[in-house]
C-alpha cells in the first residue's frame, strides 16, 4: 500500500491532461492516468515513466459508472489516500452553427462527459480523497462557461457557437461550487480552472498556447496550501500564483 502523495488525472493520455500528469509527477506525486483506452493509457504512462515519473494508467471512462467504480476500487487497493483529483476529461463535438439547430443528443453527450463525468468521478473518489491530509479537486472548465462574457458584445465569447459545450462547462462550474461548500468541513478544496485556448485535438489545434502552459493553472490549484481558495474559477493571472501546500 503506497503512502506517497498521489494524484489522479482523468483524460490523461494526451493533451492538457497528460501535461497536468507530467507536471504533478515532476512535483513528486505518484500519478494515475485515467484513460478510457488501455493502449493509449499504457503508452502515455510509459512516456512519463521514461521521464522518471511514478506513473501508471487506469482504465476510466468518465461516462460509464461501472468503469468509474472499478477504477476507484483499483486505486483504493493500491494507495492509502488520494490527494489530488483533476477532472480533466472532456469532449467537444465540432462546431455546431446555431443553438436552435444543435442536436439535443449531442448536447446530452457533452453533458455526460464534461459535467456528469466530473460529478461521477468526484463522488466515486471522495472516500479516498477524505483520507488525504489536504485533498484537492480541480475541474477543467473553460472561459466559454461564463454567462456574463457570453452576454458581452465586446467579449471574445460573443461570436462563439458551441452552446452545448459552453453550457456543459457552466454546469461544471456550479457543481464545483456545490462540492466546494459540502467539502469545506473535510478540508478538501475544489476549484475550476480555464486553461485558455490551447492547441489540442479537442479544437482542431486552434490557438498557439502549449499544453504545458495550459496545464500550469490546474497544477497550481491542485497543490494549493491551506490558505488557498475553494469554490473559485481561475485562469492565468486571476489572483494566481498561490502558495503551495507543504506535502
Ligand atoms: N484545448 C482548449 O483550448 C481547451 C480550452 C478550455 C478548456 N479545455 C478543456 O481541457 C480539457 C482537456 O482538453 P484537451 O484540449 O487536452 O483535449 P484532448 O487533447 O482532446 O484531450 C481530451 C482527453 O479527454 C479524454 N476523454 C474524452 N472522453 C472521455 C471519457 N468518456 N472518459 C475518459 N476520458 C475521456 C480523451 O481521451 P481519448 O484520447 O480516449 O479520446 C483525452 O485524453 C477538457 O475538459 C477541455 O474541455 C480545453
Amino acid at each position: 500500500m503506497s503512502t506517497k502523495i498521489t494524484a489522479l488525472v482523468t483524460g490523461a493520455n494526451k493533451g492538457i491532461g497528460l501535461a497536468v500528469a507530467r507536471q504533478l509527477g515532476e512535483r513528486g506525486f505518484a500519478v494515475w492516468l485515467g484513460c478510457r483506452d488501455h493502449e493509449r493509457g499504457e503508452s502515455a504512462a510509459a512516456q512519463l515513466r521514461d521521464a522518471g515519473i511514478d506513473a501508471r494508467a487506469v482504465i476510466l471512462d468518465v461516462a460509464d459508472g461501472e468503469s468509474v467504480r472499478r477504477a476507484a476500487a483499483n486505486i483504493a487497493s493500491a494507495v492509502m489516500a488520494l490527494d489530488v483529483l483533476v477532472n480533466n476529461a472532456g469532449i467537444n463535438l465540432g462546431a455546431p452553427g446555431k443553438v436552435s439547430e444543435e442536436s439535443v443528443d449531442g448536447i446530452r453527450a457533452l453533458f455526460e462527459v464534461n459535467a456528469f463525468g466530473a460529478v461521477r468521478v468526484t463522488q466515486a473518489f471522495l472516500p479516498l480523497l477524505r483520507k488525504s491530509a489536504a485533498g484537492r479537486i480541480v475541474m477543467m472548465s473553460s472561459g466559454l462557461a461564463s454567462i456574463a462574457a457570453t452576454r458581452d458584445m465586446t467579449s471574445e465569447n460573443w461570436g462563439v457557437p458551441y452552446a452545448g459545450y459552453s453550457a456543459s462547462k457552466t454546469a461544471l462550474n456550479m457543481f464545483t461550487v456545490k462540492f466546494a461548500k459540502e467539502l469545506l468541513a473535510d478540508g478538501i478544496k475544489v476549484n475550476a480552472v480555464d486553461p485558455g485556448l490551447t492547441a489540442t485535438d479537442l479544437n482542431g489545434h486552434m490557438g498557439d498556447r502549449t499544453v504545458d502552459a495550459a496545464a500550469s493553472i490546474a497544477v497550481q490549484l491542485a497543490t494549493i496550501g491551506p490558505m488557498g481558495p475553494t469554490g473559485g474559477f481561475f485562469h492565468d493571472g486571476s489572483g494566481t500564483p498561490f502558495a503551495a501546500h507543504a506535502w
